[in-house]
């Protein structure tokens, strides 16, 4: 079965509709640094308003406790999305139980942050279930928007949609439709950079997407576990020592595959984990012999790495990116992750970036939305959904992988 879109639920004007977004933006001092994700629900909220629906916006942020947490408070989001939808946000920061559902004309209602309640992210299906039908006051027709949070069995996300008429929305259908052409025929050739820390996150959609891949391109913390299992000697860099086997498997299926699997030739090495650490940049096969000894830490890819990464995903009609090169918080050590994305803005065909994290470091280094073919909001979905996993989120929408 098809996911059922917005038009499923028929005309909606005048009548009452939660929309489940995900609106876990990153916030500093109570100030949001990246509105990426309150942006990209714009389009759903556009279209009900158009047609005359009444919007109430449910979302999470953080991982509280289930109890309510200044810091988790949704009120900042409430003002951006006001500011962005040019009409003005209610929000009253109480309990869902506690807050009229009446709108006044034109307005949109924005509820505090779900996971206050800890019904919300409970694992008793009837807790889910109960908090559910006090959601379901909101509306007489359930949009679910928010793509970050569809591989959550969640009561906004999985009971909600059982309890009221539901549908995706725009963004969701959005996500599906680019992540979808990333498994299914993409158009050749095709590399994925994976980046981040750590292996063990990525181990499904390294097994999932390599007999789909020509080249499969390592960097970020992860690519030392890689080198260790080659044998080279790491110093302080991130290691994951239970998963050198898995990692030797990978570079042995690579090979049985024919799937060119690009690791590092060189890195940069720091004296410590600093943004004003001195480092130097050293091959692969000689982290440790830098002046910082078996005390270097591996915080960037090298330049010649970058150079040949850039290449091949400049080269390349499908690119899937997840994870940064290096520690691109601190500038010294942001080269290798503005080269791939750099890149990535030259691919001839589709380029995607996957998740919230790799979101944010693109637009932290500069780089506009409208560079790239896609910028997924799902970090932990979009990647569950190159595992070729089943979405609860979106199973409940009619969807099948
Ligand atoms: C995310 O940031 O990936 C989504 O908002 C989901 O958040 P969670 O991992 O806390 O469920």
């Amino acid at each position: 079965m098809a996911l059922r879109t917005l038009e499923s639920l028929g005309s909606l004007a005048g009548k009452p509709v939660v929309v489940r977004c995900d609106l876990n933006v990153p916030l500093k001092d109570g100030v949001i640094t990246d509105d990426g994700r309150i942006r990209a629900s714009l389009t759903t909220l556009h279209a009900l308003l158009e047609q005359g629906a009444r919007v109430t916006v449910i979302s999470h942020l953080g991982r509280p406790d289930g109890k309510p947490e200044a810091k988790y408070s949704l009120r900042p989001v409430a003002d951006r999305l006001g500011e962005l939808l040019g009409r003005p946000v209610r929000f009253d920061g109480r309990a869902p139980a506690d807050t009229s559902p009446e709108l006044g004309e034109g307005e949109v209602l924005l509820l505090e942050n779900l996971r206050f309640d800890p019904r919300e992210t409970s694992k008793d299906a009837a807790q889910r279930e109960e908090y559910a039908r006090e959601l379901a006051r909101f509306g007489e027709a359930f949009v679910s928007d928010g793509f970050g949070v569809v591989h959550r069995k969640q009561a906004s996300v999985y009971e909600l949609a059982n309890a009221l008429p539901s549908a995706a929305g725009r963004l969701v259908a959005a996500e599906l439709e680019v992540l979808d052409r990333l498994t299914e025929n993409p158009e050749k050739p095709y590399a994925v950079v994976l980046g981040g820390s750590k292996v063990s996150d990525k181990l499904g959609v390294i097994d999932h997407l390599l007999p789909r891949v020509d080249s499969l391109l390592i960097g970020g913390g992860m690519l030392f576990t890689f080198l260790a299992a080659q044998g080279h000697p790491v110093g302080k860099s991130l290691l994951e020592q239970d998963q050198l086997d898995t990692v030797r498997g990978y570079l042995g299926r690579a090979e049985e595959l024919g799937v060119q699997l690009v690791l590092p030739t060189d890195v940069v090495v720091a004296e410590k984990f600093a943004a004003d650490a001195a480092n130097e940049v050293a091959p692969v096969d000689g982290i440790e012999s830098t002046r910082f000894g078996a005390d270097g830490i591996g915080l960037d890819i090298g330049p010649d790495t970058a150079a040949r990464f850039a290449e091949i995903v400049a080269g390349s009609r499908t690119v899937f990116w997840n994870g940064p090169m290096g520690v691109f918080e601190f500038p010294e050590f942001a080269a290798g992750t503005r080269a791939v994305a750099d890149a990535l803005t030259k691919v001839g065909g589709l380029s995607v970036v996957g998740g919230g994290d790799s979101a944010a470091a693109v637009r932290a280094l500069g780089f506009s939305d409208d560079r790239f073919g896609h910028i997924s909001t799902g970090g932990g979905a979009s990647l569950e959904f190159l595992e070729g996993k089943s979405l609860p989120g979106l199973e409940v929408l009619g969807w099948q992988p």
